[in-house]
């Protein structure tokens, strides 16, 4: 297999040492490339291709929507992207390193480098305080000042004087912005946002996306959100229309 990169090891600083892709095509701040995805689930005697030969390119602080309906392959294709999962042919370089050139290890630590993941039904772990929840990340990571962090990234979320809550005591709308808070604890390059209003009431889901937009805007992350509420599709910058698992649109939305 000829022009693939190496993994490597990040550093403590989450840098990698990684020789690049040399990519023709690969644009000059690309952060997520994907190339002619394909996964395919084994289904009793039948396989299933859930998604057949996506490809698209991510470039730094883009703000991407994924629309298609139920089934499509949406979440599917965020957990490839985000290294959560193995596709069965094609590939997926984040940050200039392919992950199917990597170890588990390495992926792992590219991932939590590099990756933000917001997960619809929130996967809070339910024995640990919100304060500890943000946290878990950064300590993963062997981040010091993380209570701090994780403390202020509660209050930008607006949950301030909930930090020793545990998830069964808060409203689906507070976990979700403590899952929110979790995913940019480590100041992701990217983040990955699964249908992130999708379980909660319409002003709480407002608070969600501002929170998200804002968070985008500051600290200058990547968005790709996947979603069925047309206003938040509407104010990221592109959309990649999903269908039976191919990408059937990609529109760009210059004004938003
Ligand atoms: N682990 C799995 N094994 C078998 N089929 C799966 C698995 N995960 C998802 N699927 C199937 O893949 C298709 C796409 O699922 P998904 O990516 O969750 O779609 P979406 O998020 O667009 O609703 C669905 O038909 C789903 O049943
Ligand atoms: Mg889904």
């Amino acid at each position: 297999m000829q022009g693939l990169a190496k993994c490597d090891l990040m550093n403590t600083t989450g840098q990698s040492k990684v020789k690049r892709v040399p990519e023709q095509k690969q644009m000059p701040d690309s952060i997520l490339q994907v190339e002619r995805l394909t996964k395919t689930y084994r289904s009793g005697s039948r396989d299933l291709t859930v998604l057949a030969d996506v490809s698209f390119e991510i470039s730094s602080g883009e703000t991407c929507a994924i629309l298609g309906p139920s089934g499509s392959g949406k979440t599917t294709l965020l957990g490839l992207c985000a290294g959560l999962d193995t596709p069965s042919s094609g590939r997926v370089i984040l940050r200039n390193q392919d992950l199917s050139q990597c170890s588990e290890n390495t992926r792992t630590a590219l991932r939590r480098a590099t990756v933000g993941f917001v997960f619809q039904t929130f996967r809070l772990l339910a024995t640990l305080t919100a304060l500890e929840n943000v946290m878990v990340p950064a300590e993963l990571s062997g981040r010091g000042q993380a209570r701090n962090r994780a403390r202020d990234l509660l209050h930008q979320v607006g949950l301030e004087g909930r930090e020793h809550h545990y998830p069964a005591q808060l409203s689906g709308g507070e976990q979700q912005r403590v899952g929110l808070a979790r995913a940019f604890i480590n100041r992701p390059d990217i983040l990955f946002a699964d249908e992130p209003t999708g379980n909660l009431d319409a002003a709480t889901g407002d608070r969600i996306k501002e929170l998200l937009f804002e968070l985008n805007r500051n600290a200058g992350t990547a968005l790709i959100v996947v979603t069925h509420d047309l206003t938040l599709a509407s104010n990221c910058r592109r959309a990649l229309h999903l269908h039976g698992g191919r990408i059937t649109r990609d529109t760009a939305h210059p004004t938003a």
